[in-house]
Order: structure tokens, then sequence, then C-alpha cells
């Protein structure tokens, strides 16, 4: 059995996986509420909630499955890429949960993790396949071609599409974090009624740019008093979230064609979006791909996701990790 702890952002979650990274017995987050008020997480408010969390966290991780730390085998976690006194929290337990029991330590990459998670979901997936990341922090395009080999295919060259649909729900007003947020607000708006631009829709290319859509959006809302706000707040919600859903969409489309993809995995937070899933569910089921989306509980950062990836990260032996540091990028 692996615990899996994962500590990159502004939720607390630990997790019990199966050695094989295919089967989750437990899957505990917190998710800090201290960033609402803030519009945003706050780095040194995220560590300190980390701090005071994670202990019972994990706790909740093992009694959930069943188990106690001697059935533990390795111990994996979050190393790279995140906020780094975020993850320096989770590693420093890990590395102490380990070496206490003289267990090897997994090191994992964050977007490794998030791509895991469809291990997750079909246990029976294997590469080749291209995958979508749609985070808060990352929109990028991978093709993974074996067990541990991800080229990168494109990515975004501005800001992540989480990012957009967070920072774009704070401008309608709306709360954080903003893309369920936005959503909520979007399901009885006309998303045609307002024209918002597709950042890099005809290039031919597998990259995302979704900064016009944000200036878009603020010089609509400057030519708007505040009834007409009101008013227009569900169609300007509806069409903000189509424009990233069919950035996303048709990007992902045009890598599968492009490698001639037999499958495919969306990952990341933003990968919870229903519309999302409703677009490239119809898409792909037209074109052929098998296509591989996991539940909403394991697209938004968790630590089942890092535990289906430790299978496929190089293990440290005891006791040779306790150099083993965080990095953010
Ligand atoms: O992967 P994640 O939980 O954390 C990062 O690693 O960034 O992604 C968080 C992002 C946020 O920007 C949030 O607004 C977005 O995912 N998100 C969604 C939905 N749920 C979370 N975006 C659109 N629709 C959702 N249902
Ligand atoms: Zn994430």
């Amino acid at each position: 059995m692996i615990l899996a702890i994962e500590t990159s952002c502004d939720d607390t979650c630990a997790a019990i996986v199966e050695s094989d990274g295919r089967r989750a017995l437990s899957n505990a987050v917190h998710t800090q509420t201290e960033h609402a008020r803030y519009g945003g997480v706050v780095p040194e408010v995220a560590s300190r909630a980390h701090l005071e969390r994670l202990d019972g966290v994990v706790e909740k991780a093992l009694s959930d499955a069943d188990l106690s730390l001697d059935e533990v085998g390795s111990v994996a976690v979050t190393t790279r890429p995140g906020l780094i006194g975020a993850l320096l929290v989770g590693v420093a337990a890990a590395k102490g949960l380990a070496y206490a029991r003289k267990l090897p330590l997994v090191p994992v990459n964050h977007l490794e993790g998030h791509i895991a998670a469809a291990y997750l979901t079909d246990p029976s997936l294997e590469p080749p396949f291209v995958a979508l990341i749609a985070s808060g922090g990352h929109t990028a395009l991978y093709s993974v071609t074996t067990d541990r080999n991800m080229n990168l295919l494109g990515e975004t060259l501005d800001d992540a599409a989480g990012e957009a649909l967070d920072k774009g729900a704070r401008m309608l007003g709306l709360g954080f974090p903003g893309g369920p947020e936005i959503s909520r607000t979007a399901r009885h708006g006309d998303p045609g009624r307002h024209d918002f631009p597709v950042g890099l829709r005809d290039r031919n290319n597998l990259d995302f740019s979704f900064s016009g859509l944000k200036t878009n959006l603020l010089y609509k809302l400057k030519a708007m008093d505040r009834e007409q706000l009101q008013e227009e707040l569900p169609h300007l919600a509806a069409g903000y979230e189509a424009a990233v859903v069919e950035a996303l969409s048709r990007k992902l489309l045009r890598a599968i064609d492009l490698y001639d993809a037999p499958a495919a995995v969306v990952a990341g937070g933003v990968a919870a979006n229903a519309s999302l899933r409703r677009t490239l569910e119809r898409e792909c089921a037209r074109t052929g791909p098998r296509l591989i989306i996991p539940p909403p509980d394991l697209c938004t950062d968790n630590a089942a996701m890092i535990g289906a990836a430790a299978p496929h990260s190089a293990a440290i032996a005891y006791p040779e990790y306790l150099s083993v540091s965080a990095r953010s990028g």
C-alpha cells in the first residue's frame, strides 16, 4: 500500500492507494476556506493551515482505508511544482513518516499526478494517449508515450484556464474559486448573447491564450452600469465559460487528430467543468478516441492521484531521501 500526501496549493490531502496505483482505498481532502475572503490563495496562510491539518488528514486517510501505518509499504509525496512553503510541509511530513518506518519515499510531480488520476478512473488505461491538464496554475497538452515519458505539445502563453475563470469570476463579483461559481451563474445564461474571443482559435498550434478573453470581459464591464451588469450576469458568465471550454476542447481535439491518439485524458481542476465534459464526450463519441475524464473529486487537487503516479515515478530507498526538497517550478 502507498500512503500519498499532497500539499502543493490550498488543499491538505492524504490517500491510501494500492501498490500498482490503480485503486484508491481512501482519499482524504481538507479544502482550506481561509482564502475565500482574499479572492485567491495566500501562500503563507496555506502553509500554516497545512501544518495544522496534515496530521489529522493522514489519520483520516488511514482510518477510511481501515489500515494502520504498519501496512504501508511506501510514502509518496508531491515535491513540485507548487507553492514552496505549502510543498515543504508535505515533504517534511512524508520524509518523517517514511524515515520512522524505514520505508522508501517516492517524490511525485504534481502534473504527472493530475494525469495519473486517469489510471484510477480506468485501471486498464495504458499509454500512448494525449493528456490535457487544465488547472488553476497550469494549462498544457502532453503526449504520454510510455509509463514515464511525457512530451509537452503546447501550453498557455499567459494565464492558466482555471486562473482565467478565477479572475473572470472576480471581475463579475462572484466568489472563489471562480470555475464552479461561473458555471453556476452561467446555468440560465445564453452563451451566444455576448461575443467573447477564443484565444489562438485558428492558429495552427497546440498553445492556449486567455489574457485577451479577460481583457475583453473587462471592457464589456466598463461599458455597463450596475443594473445592466445584474441583468447580463448569467449571459456574461455563460459566454466567458463557453470561450474557455471552446479553447480547451478545440486544442485537445486537434492534438488527438495530429497524434492519431487512441485515448485522451483530461485532468486538473477545470476538468470538473460540466460543459467541458459534455463537449468532449460528444466530440470523442463522434470521432472515436477513448476519453477518460476522472470524476470531479479526482480532477481537483487530491492525494489519490499522487499515489496513482507513484508507480510511474522513481522511488528513493531508505534512508537516502533526507536531502530531498521541494521545488516551486
Ligand atoms: O487542479 P486544481 O484543484 O488546483 C491547481 O493545481 O491549480 O485546480 C483549481 C482550478 C481553479 O482555478 C478552479 O476555479 C477550477 O480549477 N475549477 C473549475 C471547476 N472546479 C474547479 N473550473 C471550472 N469548472 C469547475 N467545476
Ligand atoms: Zn492541481
